[in-house]
């Protein structure tokens, strides 16, 4: 098979400089289109192809939601302050920490304290780059809109995606609130907090605090969570000794053995739904994922922070899913998983090493100090 360098053509290269130029959020018709007329000059050696995809600088915003350092700075005290929750006890934070790469490092997240409600029984999702949810090859600029979202896809965009957490008993609403009644909670409780009421009406002008605007602010700063000046993307960009010997060893061996079949383009993920039947962990009740035992690619930037693995947690580490893969391409449900096989043991090293490479550029981890209402920032927990 011929080595990843070789498949790729220049013009992938050209495809994302467009992207970065244009920057907001497209559509499908959007800035993705091949440059076909870009050729080298003549008489000047061209430089080595490029091998993939290196994810643009800048993350795309919606037309209704434009950032602003304000914007941005409001987000992130909402993100980290546990007022938002019905028992004042959960923040977003307390399962998406910088510490552990915006996951929390759990099997299955833990949520508000109220013990008579059952923890969620998936592993929380990190919200590194969730602003480029959806981008795949053929469509760098995802839409901010159609960003799918959860393990299953089911929610899309990043606003609409924090409506859930903030309305789900066990993780921040409780037992003591509706998702008829927590809203109206929340907001009156944010009225009542002048350094609220003076940044919300900064940002978004006179007049009460609304759902829509807070889940707005949430969302805008989530989308500066981003890190895409990683050694894999110098190393796309033209920096050849950005990756060590053994990451570019590991890049062609999960190439060659099939890998980015579903874990490609800039994001490493297609974004589709696929059937790989990970096992239920022991005792939990059985997980069918999208009804049909379905579960989203997950992007594999960042993946060392990320620990464990899949979405119930049941993978302690790559080892583990390594193992994992050589059992599931053996008799495999998902066309795409035909033709796959798992790194041997001589290549697990390398293709360890260039997954490190995938998340190995600095990200905000920066934790607030305070937080309006008092509470400490990420929850008491
Ligand atoms: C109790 C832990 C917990 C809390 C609190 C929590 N989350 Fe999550 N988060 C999760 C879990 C678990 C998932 C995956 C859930 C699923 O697939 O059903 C997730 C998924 C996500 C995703 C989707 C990522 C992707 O790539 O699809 C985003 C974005 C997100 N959370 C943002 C937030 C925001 C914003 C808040 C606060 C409003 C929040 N979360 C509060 C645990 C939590
Ligand atoms: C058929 C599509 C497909 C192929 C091919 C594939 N994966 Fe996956 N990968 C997935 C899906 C879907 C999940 C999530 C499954 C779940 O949680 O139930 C996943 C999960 C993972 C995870 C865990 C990510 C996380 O955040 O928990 C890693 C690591 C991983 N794959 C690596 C690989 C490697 C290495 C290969 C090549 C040997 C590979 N994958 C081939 C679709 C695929």
């Amino acid at each position: 098979m011929a080595r990843l360098g070789e498949i790729l053509l220049m013009n992938v290269v050209m495809t994302v400089v467009t992207a970065v130029v244009l920057g907001g959020c497209a559509g499908p018709d959007g800035p993705a289109a091949a440059d076909d007329d870009v050729q080298p000059d003549a008489g000047v050696d061209p430089p080595p192809p490029p091998s993939g995809f290196a994810l643009p600088l800048e993350a795309p915003t919606p037309v209704d939601n434009p950032a602003t350092p304000a914007k941005i700075a409001l987000g992130r005290l909402l993100f980290w302050d546990p007022i938002l929750s019905g028992n004042g006890d959960t923040a977003c934070a307390s399962c998406h920490d910088p510490r552990t790469g915006y996951s929390d490092g759990l099997r299955t997240a833990i949520g508000t304290t109220d013990a008579s409600l059952t923890p969620p029984n998936r592993n929380s999702q990190t919200i590194l780059n969730t602003a480029w949810n959806g981008a795949v090859a053929s469509n760098l600029i995802p839409s901010c809109e159609q960003a799918p979202m959860f393990w299953d896809s089911r929610a899309h965009s990043l606003e609409l995606q924090a409506r859930g957490p903030l309305t789900a008993a066990a993780e921040m609403m409780g037992s003591t609130y509706t998702e008829t009644t927590i809203f109206p909670e929340v907001l009156s409780r944010l009225s009542t907090i002048p350094a609220y009421v003076t940044q919300f009406e900064a940002v978004f002008g006179a007049g009460p605090i609304t759902e829509a605007n807070l889940l707005k602010a949430i969302a805008a700063f989530e989308r500066t969570l981003t890190n895409p000046q990683t050694s894999y993307d110098r190393f796309v960009a033209g920096e050849l000794t950005a990756l060590t010997p053994q990451q570019k060893r590991g890049l062609d061996v999960f190439t060659q053995i099939g890998c980015p079949k579903c874990h490609g383009g800039p994001m490493f993920s297609d974004y589709k739904l696929h059937t790989l039947r990970v096992p239920d962990l022991p005792g939990a009740t059985h997980d069918a994922g999208d009804g049909s035992n379905r579960f989203r690619t997950p992007s594999l930037r960042n993946i060392t922070h990320t620990a464990p693995y899949m979405h119930d947690g049941v993978f302690p580490g790559l080892p583990q899913v390594f193992q994992f893969y050589r059992n599931a391409t053996q008799n495999p449900i998902d066309p795409d998983l035909r033709g796959v096989r798992t790194p041997t043991p001589q290549e697990a090293p390398d293709v360890e090493a260039f997954l490190g490479a995938l998340g190995d550029a600095p990200f905000d981890a920066s934790i607030p100090a305070a937080v309006p209402s008092g509470m400490t920032p990420g929850g008491a927990r």
